[in-house]
């Protein structure tokens, strides 16, 4: 199975990156304010659920751009075919595949693919989390003086909660931050040790369900209650390194 979501991930950037440069007109539509979509977004969801559909047929599928499949096995693939898709439009690197496995109420399994950068991050469950195929290293303990989170707000999040939430970063646990664009991307800044964690507002499941399984490899942990979560609702979260986690007020852990 892992190889197969590997391989999966890996093509399905393949195609993205050949829609990547394209000229915006007739290939971008807007799904909302600041939130949009390509004609690459659709193909390459349709290639990973038709090749999820095809390997793991028990299983069900819900992604970013409508797939929707119940499935038998009780497990669920959570894809989204492109996240970042405001900076592929821009023509930045930070965009990836995010292919994550939900499997007894839990992230279990997960694959993200930044083409671009020719990174693969894999794992979950008793599969070591590993980059491009070599194992991550240990991350370094939380060290205030050179503190970084990432942030990530969707454009509904109210102006006034997300001055709430970086009032609390600067003001209380007093690190910088960094804003990629991409969920996936962020939380694979937490994963290789550039920074100790990410605060997420309005975030879609399948912006984070495969790098939460490779996170809780290396000890990254996330207050997401995946049981009380519906799959289609907005997430308001927090990762971090357990140092990180452990600086940080106790009224930043409740919603933002
Ligand atoms: C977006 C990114 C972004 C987050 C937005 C998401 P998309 O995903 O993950 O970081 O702030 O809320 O919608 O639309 O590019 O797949």
């Amino acid at each position: 199975m892992y190889d197969v979501v590997q391989s999966i991930a890996r093509e399905a950037g393949e195609i993205a990156l050949r829609h990547f440069g394209r000229s915006p007109e007739g290939f971008v539509e807007s799904k909302g304010h600041l939130d949009l979509v390509t004609e690459a977004d659709r193909a390459v969801e349709q290639f990973i659920v038709g090749e999820l559909a095809a390997a793991f047929p028990a299983d069900g599928i819900f992604g970013e751009e409508g797939s929707a499949r119940s499935g038998t096995s009780g497990r669920t693939w959570v894809v989204d075919p492109i996240d970042g898709t405001f900076n592929f439009v821009r023509g930045g690197d930070q965009w990836a595949v995010s292919i994550g496995l939900f499997a007894n109420d839990r992230p279990a399994y997960g694959v993200t693919y930044a083409p671009v950068r020719n990174d693969l991050l894999a794992g979950g469950g008793d599969q070591a989390a590993t980059l491009n195929g070599i194992r991550l290293k240990a991350l370094p303990p939380f060290a205030p003086g050179i503190g970084l989170v990432g942030v990530g707000f969707h454009p509904v999040i109210p102006i006034s909660d997300r001055l709430r939430a970086l009032n609390i970063i600067f003001s209380d646990v007093k690190v910088d931050i960094r804003a990629s664009g991409a969920a996936t991307i962020s939380l694979f800044e937490v994963a290789t040790g550039l920074t100790d964690g990410y605060i997420g507002s309005g975030i879609s499941s399948w912006d984070v369900m495969a790098m939460v399984a490779i996170l809780e490899t290396i000890g990254v942990h996330c207050n997401i209650d995946w049981k009380a979560t519906d799959l289609a609702s907005k997430l308001q979260f927090i990762c971090g390194t357990p140092g990180f986690l452990r600086a940080l007020p106790r009224d930043l852990l409740q919603p933002l």
